[in-house]
C-alpha cells in the first residue's frame, strides 16, 4: 500500500526522494513525508496530509539539504489521514518509515508508554521509532542491531527504512510480507557512489536497473558504497542481483491526460508482448516456461482479488473448455477462511498484477500448506507472490501505474488463453489443428484491438449522455458475465457511481426491479451461443423503460433497434471476446470519471497494491 524510498549517496536527497515518491504515489496518497540527514545535524522531517503536491510545495519553500534520506507516501490503515499520522515518525535521533501493519502494536505501545514514552501519532508504526531510540540509548551504537532487535519483537507485516542522526549515510531497512528492494548504484568510482531502497522498482528505475529483492525476515544495511544483508539474528544472508528491463518511458504518461488512458491504449502492444515467443505453429504448442506435470492435475483452483479475480473467472471457462480440467475460482480473501478442500492433484494458481496483494499471498500459502502444486500469474517480476509460488508465468504488461487496472487484465486474459491451450495439448483434448487455429485467432487480437481503439471517440459521446446517472447495471452471459463485473468495477472505482455487474439470466431474479428510465443498462450482446437469450433480456429492460447501451458484434444490424446506444466490437471467436469487449467498458468508465472530474489515476480510498488483509 504505502510507498517507500530511501537514498544514500553523493546527490542531494530531497529531489530524488520526491521524484521517487511521485512514481509511487499510486500506492497511497493520504499523506507524504521525507526525512533528510546531513552529517553533524539532526535529520529534518517534513510531512503533509494529502497528496504529494502539498509536500512538494512546502519543500520548495523550505528546502532540505542532505545526501541521505527516506520518503513515504501513505495509505492509511491505523490512524486517520493527518499530518501527525504521516511518516516519517521521529523519536530522539531516529526517523522511520513503515509500510504494513504491526499486529501486536497495542501491547508494545502500552509497554513503551509505561516506560515513559510519549506518542505523537495514532499509528502502529511509531512504536519502531521509540523501540529503536530506547534500545540505542541503552545499548550503545550498533544501529543495525537495534533495528533488527525491534523487528524481532513485532508481529505482522513490514517494509521499514530507518535513519539515525549519529549515522549519516546509513539506512537500515527490513521486510516481512511487504515489498522492499535495494537499488544498486552504478558508479564506478567512490566519489559517485550511491544506493537506493524502494518498495517498488518504478521509484528508482531512472537511476538504476540493478536490483536486489529482499526476502521476508531480511535486514539490509545500506551506505553509499556498501549493501550488507542479514537476518534479524544478525546472521549474514546473500540475495541475488537482477536486472530490470522495464523502460522509464513506460512509467510516464506520454502525452495522455491520465495513466489510465495511456494504459488502455497500450493494450494491443501488451497482448503482443504476452504472446511473444510463446506460440510455436510448427509444434502446435504453447511454451510458458513452466513444467506443470499436467498428467497429475485433477483440479485447478484460481485465487485472486479485484480485477485479477475477474480475469480468473474468464480463465475458468477457457481452461475448462479447452483442457477439460475442472476449475474453481476463489476470492483470495475468502479462500483461507472456508476450510478449503485441497486434494492431491490440485494446482493452485494465484493471479496478481502486483504480486503483492496480501490476501492473494495468504491464499497461495494456504494452498501450498495443504499440499497443492502452486503457480503464479504475475506482472511484477520478482514480486512476493511470484517468488513464493513453485512456478511463475509473467504477463509482461509493463508497469501499470493507474490504480484502476486495465492492461494488466487483458494481459492476464491472454495468458489464460495460452495456459488453456498449453494444458489442452497435454490433456490430449485439443488436436494440433485446433491449437493452430486458436493461435492464429489470438495472434490477430492486437490488430483488432488497435482498430477498436480507433473507433472509441464514440464512447465519450455515450459517456456524456449518461454521466449523471446514479446507478448502472452491467449484464453479461457466459464469458460476458465476468466482463460485466469488470466493467461495473471500473465505473465504481474511478467515477464513484454505483454499478452492479450481473449474470444476464439472473436479472429476472432481482435486478429487474431496479429498471426504470433512470437506469442505464450496459449489455454484452456479442454474437455467440447466448445471443438470442441476451436479446430477450434487452426486450425485458426496454419494456420497463431502461436505457440500453449494447456491446454488439460488428455487422450486427438488428441490434440498433433494440438498444439506445450501440458500441460495435470486431468479430472474434467467443473465447477471445472478453479481450475486446473490455476495452469499451474501460473507456466508458474512464470518460464518465473524467467528465465528472474525479481523480482518475488515484481514486479516493483505493490503492494499487493492497498489502494488508
Ligand atoms: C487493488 C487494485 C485493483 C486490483 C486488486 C488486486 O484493489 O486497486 O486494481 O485489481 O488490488 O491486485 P493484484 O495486484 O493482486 O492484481
Amino acid at each position: 500500500m504505502c510507498g517507500i524510498i530511501g537514498y544514500t549517496g553523493h546527490r542531494e536527497a530531497t529531489a530524488l526522494l520526491l521524484d521517487g515518491l511521485r512514481r509511487l504515489e499510486y500506492r497511497g496518497y493520504d499523506s507524504a513525508g521525507v526525512a533528510v540527514l546531513t552529517a553533524g545535524s539532526p535529520a529534518r522531517v517534513v510531512r503533509c496530509e494529502g497528496k504529494l503536491g502539498r509536500l512538494r510545495d512546502v519543500l520548495e519553500r523550505e528546502p532540505l539539504r542532505g545526501h541521505c534520506g527516506i520518503g513515504h507516501t501513505r495509505w492509511a490503515t491505523h490512524g486517520r489521514p493527518s499530518e501527525a499520522n504521516a511518516h516519517p515518525h521521529r523519536q530522539g535521533k531516529v526517523s522511520i518509515i513503515h509500510n504494513g501493519i504491526i499486529e501486536n502494536h497495542v501491547e508494545l505501545r502500552a509497554e513503551l508508554v509505561a516506560a515513559g514514552c510519549t506518542f505523537s501519532s495514532e499509528t502502529d508504526s511509531e512504536i519502531f521509532a521509540h523501540m529503536i531510540d530506547r534500545d540505542l540509548a541503552r545499548d550503545g551504537t550498533d544501529f543495525r542491531a537495534a533495528v533488527a532487535r525491534a523487528l524481532g519483537r513485532v508481529r505482522g507485516t513490514w517494509a521499514i527504512c530507518v535513519i539515525h542522526d549519529d549515522h549519516p549515510g546509513e539506512i537500515v531497512a527490513g521486510r516481512h510480507n511487504a515489498p522492499l528492494l535495494i537499488g544498486l548504484g552504478t558508479a564506478t568510482d567512490g566519489a559517485h557512489a550511491e544506493n537506493f531502497v524502494a518498495s517498488d522498482v518504478a521509484a528508482i528505475l531512472e537511476h538504476t536497473r540493478r536490483v536486489v529483492d529482499l526476502d521476508d525476515g531480511d535486514v539490509a544495511w545500506v551506505t553509499p558504497d556498501r549493501v550488507a544483508l542479514f537476518d534479524v539474528q544478525g546472521k549474514p544472508v546473500t540475495r541475488a542481483e537482477r536486472h530490470v528491463d522495464w523502460s522509464t518511458v513506460a512509467a510516464e504518461k506520454e502525452g495522455f491526460k491520465h495513466f489510465m488512458l495511456k494504459e488502455i491504449h497500450e493494450q494491443p502492444r501488451v497482448i503482443s508482448d504476452a504472446l511473444a515467443g510463446r506460440m510455436s505453429y510448427e509444434q502446435a504448442d504453447v511454451s510458458l516456461g513452466v513444467d506443470l506435470a499436467v498428467g497429475n492435475i485433477k483440479r485447478i483452483v484460481l485465487l485472486a482479488c479485484g480485477t485479477s479475480y475477474h480475469a480468473a473467472l474468464c480463465g475458468k471457462t477457457m481452461i475448462e473448455r479447452l483442457a477439460r480440467i475442472p476449475v474453481d475460482v476463489d476470492l483470495a480473501s475468502e479462500f483461507r477462511y472456508r476450510e478449503p478442500i485441497v486434494e492431491p492433484g490440485t494446482l493452485a494458481v494465484a493471479i496478481s498484477q502486483s504480486g503483492e496483494t496480501a490476501d492473494t499471498m495468504a491464499a497461495l500459502r494456504e494452498a501450498k500448506r495443504l499440499g497443492a502444486q502452486t503457480l503464479a500469474i504475475c506482472n511484477v517480476v520478482g514480486s512476493s507472490i511470484a517468488r513464493s509460488a513453485d512456478q511463475v508465468i509473467y504477463t509482461h504488461a509493463g508497469p501499470e501505474i493507474s490504480v484502476a487496472s486495465t492492461k494488466a487484465f487483458t494481459s492476464q486474459l491472454t495468458v489464460f488463453v495460452l495456459l488453456a491451450l498449453h494444458l489442452g495439448k497435454r490433456t490430449g483434448k485439443l488436436s494440433d489443428e485446433v491449437i493452430r487455429e486458436r493461435m492464429t485467432q489470438i495472434a490477430a487480437v492486437p490488430e483488432a484491438m488497435a482498430h477498436l481503439l480507433g473507433q472509441m471517440p464514440a464512447v465519450r459521446t455515450i459517456a456524456r449522455r449518461y454521466m449523471h446517472a446514479r446507478d448502472f447495471l452491467y449484464l453479461g452471459r457466459g464469458l460476458g458475465y465476468p466482463v460485466a463485473l469488470e466493467g461495473a468495477l471500473k465505473l465504481k472505482e474511478i467515477s464513484y457511481v454505483h454499478a452492479e455487474g450481473y449474470a444476464s439470466g439472473e436479472m429476472k431474479h432481482g435486478p429487474i426491479a431496479l429498471v426504470d428510465e433512470n437506469l442505464p443498462v450496459v449489455v454484452m450482446a456479442l454474437r455467440g451461443p447466448g445471443y438470442e437469450k441476451v436479446l430477450s433480456n434487452l426486450s425485458e429492460v426496454r419494456a420497463r423503460g431502461g436505457k440500453i447501451i449494447a456491446l454488439a458484434t460488428m455487422g450486427d444490424r438488428d441490434i440498433a433497434d433494440q438498444a439506445d446506444d450501440v458500441v460495435l466490437v470486431p468479430d472474434v471467436d467467443e473465447m477471445l471476446q472478453p479481450l475486446l469487449a473490455t476495452v469499451p467498458l474501460q473507456l466508458l468508465a474512464y470518460h464518465i470519471a473524467d467528465l465528472r472530474g474525479t481523480d482518475v489515476d488515484q481514486p479516493r480510498n483505493l490503492a494499487k497494491s493492497v498489502t494488508v488483509e
